[in-house]
């Protein structure tokens, strides 16, 4: 469900035509409906209301800082990786006890300062980073909240590259290693231990993994607790899929989630924390592009558009599917023609799509990237030089650019000459 329909023959952003917009910022630019991202946190609040829960939000799905803002004023809370992420969370207004920070590589500094915000949680992915964070904590007096991500080899995800799951993945820790180091972190002065965590991938389009997964997540809560150990959360992760339009896969709705985890998790009488990105902000997200060229290629006609693989890099890291469709109405019921969709960036992997049924598209003529929400924006990099495109949030009848696009002063501003040359 989202708020991005033709109305009068252009394609709208809740009450705002995108025409409108790309004539006042220029394209490329990535454009939100905050309608969408209110209705997504509200449906995945609803399927559990009645259980204890915090919704941490994934901040790396789409770290705009009045993306966050809008998901605050939800009552959501924060997933955060990063230094930075967390420094997004806060500055979005979400309060630190309604932040868990992940990630198999946090650094002492970063521990140090999730630490002196009074985070809700740090999600462990190892012993070394077990005793890293003791230390840290005990050299602040402080003690530190912990979940151990555990590893419950269950394979899942939409893309090998988005499966965290495995054994042979960096992440969590070791599952037959799990009950040791829980011993071992409760004699730890700086470590004080609060639940379980587990995160098996990302666009998963099927309950069967989440199943395993939390199947063997109650078991481990009942053999810690049998080992005496008190566990008052468990940490579900993210990782449900959304649809992606044309490539005919249907995830699960929320409440089927919700209904799988009431049975399974609920009975252990614990806060169940979640970490959805992708479901919140996917769908709630377009590119809108401008035609470049209409190239007929010896083999093939592509359409040349300004975004690239820069822009928005899914579809050449992980094959991505994002559904391409015309800005004009209009353009939607002539008869079409197969296109490459490309972007202007010089590698072979720069294609958004192959073989597209589109009307044919003079230069000019505005397209929209569907679903790109999450994991645009926030993979986006300069690469050609190309700068940072705007982000745009439209609510009902008004927009603002929520990131501006930088001047070429502004892209090249922290290169340095040496005196040498
Ligand atoms: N929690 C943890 C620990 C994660 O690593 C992730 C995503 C999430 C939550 C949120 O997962 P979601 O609900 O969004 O599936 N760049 C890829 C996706 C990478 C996901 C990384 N981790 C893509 O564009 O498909």
């Amino acid at each position: 469900m989202h708020h991005f329909e033709y109305r009068g023959g252009v394609l709208h952003a809740e009450d705002v035509s995108l025409e409108t917009i790309a004539a006042d910022v220029g394209t490329p630019f990535y454009c939100y409906s905050e309608a969408t991202i209110r209705r997504h946190i509200r449906v995945f609040q609803a399927a559990f209301k009645g259980c204890d829960t915090l919704i941490a939000y994934s901040v790396k799905a789409n770290p705009n800082i009045s993306v966050i803002k809008v998901l605050a004023s939800e009552g959501a809370g924060a997933d955060v990786v990063s230094g930075g992420e967390l420094k997004r969370a806060r500055a979005a207004g979400i309060p630190a006890s309604k932040i868990v920070f992940s990630g198999v590589g946090k650094t002492r500094e970063e521990m140090a300062f999730a630490l002196s915000e009074g985070i809700h949680q740090f999600n462990v992915e190892s012993e070394p980073e077990l005793d890293a964070l003791n230390e840290v904590a005990v050299s602040k007096g402080a003690k530190a909240p912990i979940a151990f991500r555990v590893n419950p080899d269950v394979k899942a995800g939409g893309h090998e590259k988005i499966s965290t799951g495995k054994k042979e993945d960096k992440f969590g820790v070791a599952w037959d290693r799990a009950r040791d180091l829980y011993a071992r972190a409760r004699a730890l002065p700086g470590i004080e231990v609060k639940g379980v965590d587990v995160h098996i991938g990302s666009q998963i389009a099927e309950l069967a993994p989440f199943e395993a997964a939390f199947n063997r997540v109650a078991d481990l809560v009942a053999a810690l607790r049998a080992d005496g150990c008190t566990i008052e959360r468990v940490d579900l992760g993210g990782g449900l899929g959304i649809s992606y339009g044309e490539t005919g896969v249907e995830p699960p709705h929320p409440d089927e989630y919700a209904g799988l985890i009431k049975r399974i998790a609920a009975p252990l009488g614990v806060q169940l924390i979640f970490e959805p990105g992708r479901m919140i902000v996917g769908n709630a997200g377009v590119l809108v592009s401008r035609v470049i060229y209409d190239k007929e290629g010896s083999a093939r006609r592509f359409l040349i558009i300004d975004a690239a693989m820069n822009d928005l890099i899914r579809p050449a890291l992980y094959d991505a599917h994002h559904t391409v469709i015309p800005v004009d109405e209009a353009e939607a019921d002539a008869s079409k023609v197969a296109y490459d969709v490309v972007g202007p960036v010089c590698e072979s992997s720069d294609r958004f799509g192959r073989d597209r049924a589109l009307p044919a598209l003079a230069p000019g003529k505005l397209i929209a990237l569907l679903t790109a929400g999450a994991y645009g924006a926030s993979q986006a990099s300069q690469y050609n030089t190309r700068p940072l495109i705007p982000e745009v949030l439209v609510n009902g009848a008004r927009y603002a650019v929520i990131r501006r696009r930088p001047t070429f002063e502004e892209m090249t501003a922290l290169e340095e000459k040496p005196d040498w040359l």
